[in-house]
């Protein structure tokens, strides 16, 4: 939801290190793209609607001179994507530039109030407020520094804010409320950006902004306050492990099919988390009175998992609720006795961290599953797990998803021996089996990618998809569908086998493609049940199935196997890998861009 660098360092030559920057934050929006860069003590702003490469490819960034320099990639929220609404934004003189990602709520009241003292304002984003405010508290007699804190203490809403000013040029200065940050402390360069992948290749010492901090960045010292009062804040560097050949494709044509490969690694390293994380966390889940499982989008449907693992392995009751709904479904009830497991890879999706605060606020635990150690969320929650992904820079969750469910997966196995629903000998096989699914999901992608890329091929032009499942089953089908509309724009709804009856199979007529997981588990007759339906129907079958069922493959129209036995209940782990390689080849054949799908973006950090 908006990307934003900034870099200053004692070398003159940072075009070059602010665009490449910028690419790697695309994944965050992509329909403007712009840069305000110091040339000759002057600040020059290139920037249109469209990409970085289409914006900025052009810039021959040998012939630029400057040391200091800011980037905007943007995800439109106030105003359409246009060489006018583009960031940076400038004030009336064009000396003071600013990048910024998040809502300024009472832009149409300081807008007004800059307009009657004369500013000129050109855009329809609520972000060109924020350099007039400055110029104006300038004029008034502040300095600039002071001013962009100033002016920060009049806005209402969300800021991860960039600005550079041409009277001081030595420095930039950066802020945030809501909206993320990270500063990188590299030798004789300093940067800042909404994260870390941006400057990775540079540095991998980091200082986590936090909420109300602002940060004065020189090319070889760091200065953090507080906004509200000017309290110095003491520096917080911490080396992160992830390295940047981690944000490159790695000769993968796009970042999704490389995520996607990538899964057994991450899937190894998030099994390898420590019982001394994974316990105490399910001691809190299992002392609490009720249990909400909160998330967005594809995490929402790892939540839903866990829901069901926890139920299911745990005996243990709980809720999965959409985190921009938690509000009006979830807080009402909630006390100081539950806990909220917040489950995000980001750990910035607005919706998520507004569902931990507010619970928080009535005095529930915050327990947190997130892939970005330092992320807003981590620092509400009461007990973190990081999963060991490593960074996502496709904007459809792959490889994230996979570790959210086997972190899940570890907190279901540890509250079934904290409530005895299992003995010791059944948890051990159940490890075992969890332990086994990098190699599973290694020999899916290895026997089935190439019935995957068939199977795309054949139905690549249908509009529309069902994907059903039963039990656990249904998440997966959920995410099936998810993956293969977000990226390859085909209609696909999700749903619970059992109640396709009850409406979506009205929309099946002869060649209608129906996706079914069909592990083979207590569900399994009922779901021939509803294969049969569709059939009897003409609609095209095609199933995720056990190694040679062949009952399933008979009544399909095609297939993909899943080698190994896999309890029921770890299942969604391997079944949703064709599924994933299923969107991706649609979506390539039908000439998208998988890694940056219209209209979405990775981390939405608005309501
Ligand atoms: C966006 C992304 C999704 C992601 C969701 C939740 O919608 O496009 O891929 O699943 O946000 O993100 P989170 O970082 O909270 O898991």
């Amino acid at each position: 939801m908006c990307g934003i660098i900034g870099v200053v360092s004692k070398n003159n030559q940072i075009t070059e290190t602010v665009i490449s920057s910028l690419k790697r934050l695309e994944y965050r929006g992509y329909d403007s793209s712009g840069i305000a860069i110091e040339e000759n003590g002057n600040i020059l702003v290139v920037k249109d609607k469209g990409s970085v490469d289409h914006v900025l490819g052009g810039i021959d960034t040998t012939k630029t001179s400057g040391h200091i320099g800011i980037g905007h990639t943007r995800w439109a929220t106030h105003g359409i994507p246009s060489k006018i609404n583009a960031h940076p934004h400038t004030d009336c003189t064009g000396r003071i530039a600013v990048a910024h990602n998040g809502i300024i709520e009472n832009f149409l009241e300081l807008r007004k109030h800059l307009e009657e003292k004369g500013h000129r304002l050109v855009s329809q984003t609520d972000t060109e407020v924020i350099p007039h405010l400055i110029e104006e508290l300038n004029n008034e007699g502040m300095t600039v520094e002071h001013a962009f804190k100033e002016a920060l203490r009049r806005c209402k809403g969300s800021y991860g804010v960039v600005m550079i000013a041409q009277d001081s040029l030595h420095e930039m200065i950066c802020a945030r409320r809501e909206s993320p940050i990270v500063i990188g402390v590299g030798k004789n360069e300093t940067y800042c950006a909404s994260d870390i992948t941006a400057f990775l290749p540079y540095t991998n010492k980091v200082i986590f902004l936090r909420d109300g901090e602002m940060a004065i960045l020189r090319p070889d010292n760091v200065l953090i306050e507080r906004i509200e009062d000017s309290t110095v804040v003491p520096q917080r560097i911490s080396t992160i492990t992830w390295n940047p050949q981690m944000a490159q494709k790695s000769g993968f044509p796009h970042f999704m099919l490389k995520e996607i490969h990538e899964q057994p690694y991450a899937l190894r390293n998030t099994l390898r988390i420590s019982n001394n994380l994974i316990e105490p966390f399910a001691r809190r889940i299992n002392d609490a009175g009720k249990v909400i499982l909160t998330a967005a989008g594809t995490s929402n449907h790892a939540s839903i998992i866990g829901k069901y693992m926890f139920t299911h392995i745990a005996q243990l009751y709980c809720q999965s609720v959409i985190s921009s709904e938690f509000a009006d479904i979830g807080l009402n009830t909630i006390s100081d006795k539950d806990v909220v497991v917040a489950v995000s890879q980001s750990g910035e999706t607005a919706d998520t961290l507004d569902a931990t605060k507010r619970a928080k606020e009535k005095g529930a635990g915050i327990l947190s599953i997130t892939n970005v150690v330092g992320s807003s969320i981590t620092r509400v929650s009461d007990n973190v797990i990081c999963t060991q992904a490593g960074p996502e820079i496709g904007v459809a969750a792959t490889k994230t998803f996979i570790v959210q469910v086997a972190t899940l997966s570890l907190l279901s196995l540890e509250l079934a021996k904290l409530r005895g629903t299992l003995d010791y000998s059944e948890i051990q096989s159940m490890k075992r089996s969890l332990l086994d699914t990098p190699r599973q999901i290694e020999s899916v992608v290895k026997t089935q990618e190439a019935t995957a890329i068939r199977i795309a091929e054949k139905y690549y032009s249908k509009p529309s998809f069902l994907f059903l499942g039963r039990g656990i089953s249904t998440a997966t089908a959920m995410e099936g569908a998810l993956k293969l509309k977000e990226i390859s724009y085909t209609h696909a709804e999700g749903y619970p086998a059992g109640e396709s009856k009850h409406g979506p199979i009205s929309l099946v007529e002869p060649g209608f493609p129906v996706v079914f997981i069909a592990p083979p588990d207590e569900t399994y007759e009922r779901l021939i049940g509803n294969i049969m339906e569709m059939k009897a129907r003409e609609a095209s079958i095609i199933s995720v199935c056990g190694q040679a069922d062949e009952k399933i493959e008979k009544l399909s129209d095609d297939f993909i196997e899943i080698p190994g036995n896999i309890p029921a209940e770890f299942s969604p782990i391997p079944y949703v890998v064709p599924l994933q390689l299923f969107a991706y080849y649609t979506a390539v054949k039908r000439g998208y861009d998988p890694d940056k799908p219209r209209n979405l973006a990775k981390s939405v950090t608005v309501k």
